[in-house]
């Protein structure tokens, strides 16, 4: 797949939420990524339906809502009523058979289902799953900030993600959300990853427009 960058508007200002918006329409980014959080599953509580709503007024791109909450799948319809087209949630918040009954839920509800992992789980435990899903969110941070430094060893589980589906002849793609930069998307992308977040690389810059572009296409 070309490469698709996906800003985190977590990291935007959101006195100014329409004008990061436009930005982002008006940039080569390929989707808006929303970062719901509760408190509960990641210590931190980000924005829930009515600014993910203002968002999608003004969004000419395909929305794509993280959540890292607890219970994802009571939220699930909500989401699908926003016009959110992609919908990942985590696989530590669920068990096996939450965890299939989601999938199945969010694929009802004519979204793209994926399942995010956070640094400490292991590329192996989605075996079961990749067959099920459109995509897969490799952590490169401990979820619930922006900003935070890259943990180096996700480049290598990217690696043996894209092995394993391969393996599998699943039609799944790779996002990779947290720490994303110009210094690693290139080697990210060499390894198998297809949608790359960017929250603090995109809207720390003084020029997020040209930011977004040099991830695009940072060799
Ligand atoms: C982390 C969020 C990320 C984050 C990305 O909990 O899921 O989307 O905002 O921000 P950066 O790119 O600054 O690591
Ligand atoms: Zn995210």
């Amino acid at each position: 797949m070309p490469r698709v960058i996906a800003p985190s508007m977590l990291s935007a200002d959101f006195g100014n939420l329409d004008r990061d918006c436009r930005m982002v329409n008006r940039s080569v980014a390929g989707w808006f990524h929303l970062d719901v959080m509760d408190g509960i599953f990641v210590p931190n509580i980000s924005f829930g339906f009515p600014v993910c709503k203002a968002i999608a007024r003004v969004a000419q791109k395909p929305l794509d809502a993280h959540l890292m909450i607890i219970e994802p799948w009571t939220y699930v319809e909500r989401f699908a009523q926003l016009g959110v087209q992609y919908l990942s949630f985590h696989y530590e918040a669920c068990n096996d058979r939450r965890l299939k009954s989601t999938i199945r839920l969010v694929r009802d509800c004519g979204m793209g289902v994926g399942v995010a992992i956070n640094p400490e789980t292991p590329a192996e435990n989605l075996i079961p799953w990749l067959r099920m899903l459109d995509y897969v969110v490799v952590m490169g941070v401990h979820p619930g900030y922006s900003g935070q430094k890259y943990i180096p060893e996700t480049t290598e589980k990217v690696g043996v993600l894209a092995e394993m589906i391969a393996a599998q002849g699943a039609d799944c793609f790779i996002e990779v959300d947290g720490g994303v930069s110009t210094a690693n998307i290139a080697e990210l992308e060499r390894l198998g990853a297809g949608v790359f977040v960017a929250g603090s690389a995109a809207f720390s810059a003084a020029n997020p427009i040209a930011a977004i572009k040099a991830l695009k296409t940072a060799k």
